[in-house]
């Protein structure tokens, strides 16, 4: 993935006229508008991937997640004959790029690639643009900002550096908005996803203000005092970027609430409450769309072959030992290290458990270009083996920590965990405390920080924990383990039935509905 870059970040010339704020606002409005799109997307990380297969030709892969199925979902209900949906992304590493490169105007769909129902525009971004955009401000900075993960004593620092990074989100945004301009009909509903592309809706709207405009954020949002670490003018114009759009859509109301905190500070903005007007004039809706997991969808795929021999592999391993059970990518704001800690702290203060319980972590590698995210990774395994020293004896393996993403192996183990433990620091929401909800099959105990999105809708049923707190986090694993049968059935049944509560296609449609009726 990314193969362009090595792990030493060097900058190479910038091949594109970088436009200032000013000029881009001064873009003339389209009149032309050539597309036939009544519905269109727009995300990074499209539906569809390549990979090089072994003699160089490219294989196509569909990309997994709540968003991709909701959208084939959504794509399939449209009337046979009606124009389809159409996806706007980025085109990730070399393989992507060949592709891009064979399909006319990156329309993957007129190139022979099976992209489903919905068509898919994949955009051949240069590499060192891409590079700026996704690496360095997307996921160092605006992630960084949103889940509150600087130390501010030495991080961040905003300087030339910075402000070439910063140019090529720009260019990467008009990319996209342009794109969006040629494959959209006349007011048809654009649908921009997440923290890569927040300055497309105020793009897209100054080429074609006839189209509906909707903006959702994944991430959670920062509060107005952490927010305001941004560069000013960097700040306002993500927040007047976003304003563009004629609906603003979260996971959950403390992040809309903090996203109308952070504007209220801008000039010319008034916030009543789900409602920015700007400049006087237009008026932004702000949404509350709790994203939730197709239960049908998992349950069908938890029962093929696949993850019934993963689950058999799982047993085997554990010998009847009661499973404490996460699934992450190796990303900061998972806390895998404080949930570590937590599980020594359980074996410290509470030796009953010992040769009782394992500890099955599955922790997938994820954004490995970036330095910080190398090094977090290497502090999960080290923690991890420091455990396995202390504890190990005879055939009791007290935890086991698995680095390879295997789709069928982590439904396997939210199916068997006893325990599970969700405890980021922050999160959008996290869509694995609902995954395990509605995959379990002992009745599991959900372990659950405060801090996550998810908190809201489930943590009356939860174990909630501060996520700093280890004793408290090895506590609750405690309480888990010796909560009665009739209790932790309750507390599942009525997980299960908030998880599935707003699946993706129904998320996904509510939204368009939304968006048309102007609510
Ligand atoms: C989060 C973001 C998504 C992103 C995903 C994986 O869930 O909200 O937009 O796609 O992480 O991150 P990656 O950098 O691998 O796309």
């Amino acid at each position: 993935m990314r193969s362009w870059l090595s792990g030493q970040r060097r900058w190479p010339t910038l091949r594109f006229v970088q436009r200032s704020p000013e000029a881009t606002q001064s873009t003339p409005a389209r009149t032309d508008p050539a597309g036939t799109a009544r519905v269109l997307v727009a995300s990074n990380r499209g539906p569809v991937a390549f990979a090089s297969g072994p003699d160089g030709e490219l294989q196509l892969r569909r990309g997994a997640g709540g968003l991709v199925s909701g959208l084939a979902q959504a794509a399939a209900d449209a009337p046979p004959g009606a124009e389809p949906i159409v996806w706007v992304c980025a085109a990730l590493g070399e393989a992507d790029r060949r592709a891009a490169g064979r399909a006319p105007d990156g329309r993957l769909d007129r190139a022979g690639f099976d992209t489903g129902r919905a068509a898919v525009r994949i955009l051949d971004v240069d590499p060192p643009i891409f590079d700026r955009a996704y690496n360095a401000i997307a996921n160092r900075v605006l992630w960084f900002i949103q889940h509150m993960l600087y130390a501010p004593a030495a991080q961040p620092v905003f300087g030339a550096e910075f402000r070439q990074d910063w140019a090529g989100y720009e260019a990467y945004n008009a990319m996209f908005a342009e794109a969006l301009a040629q494959e959209a009909a006349p007011g048809a509903s654009v649908l921009v996803q997440d923290y890569h592309l927040m300055l497309v809706p105020g793009q897209l709207r100054r080429m074609r203000p006839d189209l509906r405009i909707a903006h959702f954020s994944h991430t959670p949002w920062a509060p107005p005092e952490y927010f305001r670490i941004l560069p000013d003018d960097v700040r306002e114009q993500i927040l007047r970027g976003l304003l563009g759009a004629d609906r603003l859509g979260f996971l959950t109301d403390d992040w809309a609430d903090a996203f109308e905190q952070c504007v209220r500070a801008l000039p010319g903005i008034e916030v009543r409450r789900r409602q920015v007007r700007v400049d006087g004039g237009r008026t932004v809706r702000v949404g509350v769309h709790p994203l939730g997991v197709d239960a049908g969808e998992l349950r069908e795929r938890a029962g093929q072959a696949d993850v019934a021999s993963r689950a058999a592999e799982l047993a085997a391993l554990a010998r009847g030992r009661r499973l404490i059970v996460r699934v992450d990518r190796t990303e900061l704001s998972k806390n895998i290290v404080r949930g570590l800690l937590a599980y020594r702290e359980l074996l410290r203060t509470r030796p009953q458990w010992r040769g009782k319980v394992m500890h099955l972590v599955c922790a997938y590698p994820s954004r490995h270009n970036l330095p910080e995210y190398r090094e977090y990774t290497a502090s999960v395994r080290r923690l991890a083996a420091e455990i396995d020293d202390e504890f190990a004896v005879g055939d009791w393996c007290p935890l086991r920590l698995e680095v390879t993403d295997d789709y069928p192996r982590s439904i396997a183990a939210l199916s068997l965990a006893e325990v599970l433990v969700v405890n980021p620091v922050r999160d959008g929401m996290n869509l694995v405390a609902k995954e395990g909800a509605v995959l379990s099959r002992q009745d599991a105990v959900l372990v659950l920080s405060r801090e996550a999105g998810a908190h809201a809708e489930m943590g009356r049923s939860a174990l909630v924990v501060n996520p700093f707190d280890v004793q408290a986090t090895a506590a609750a694993m405690h309480t888990a383990l010796v909560m009665p049968a009739s209790e932790r059935h309750r507390r599942a049944a009525e997980l299960a039935g908030v998880a599935g509560r707003l699946p993706p296609r129904t998320w996904f449609t509510d939204q368009l509905a939304a968006l048309a009726s102007g609510s």
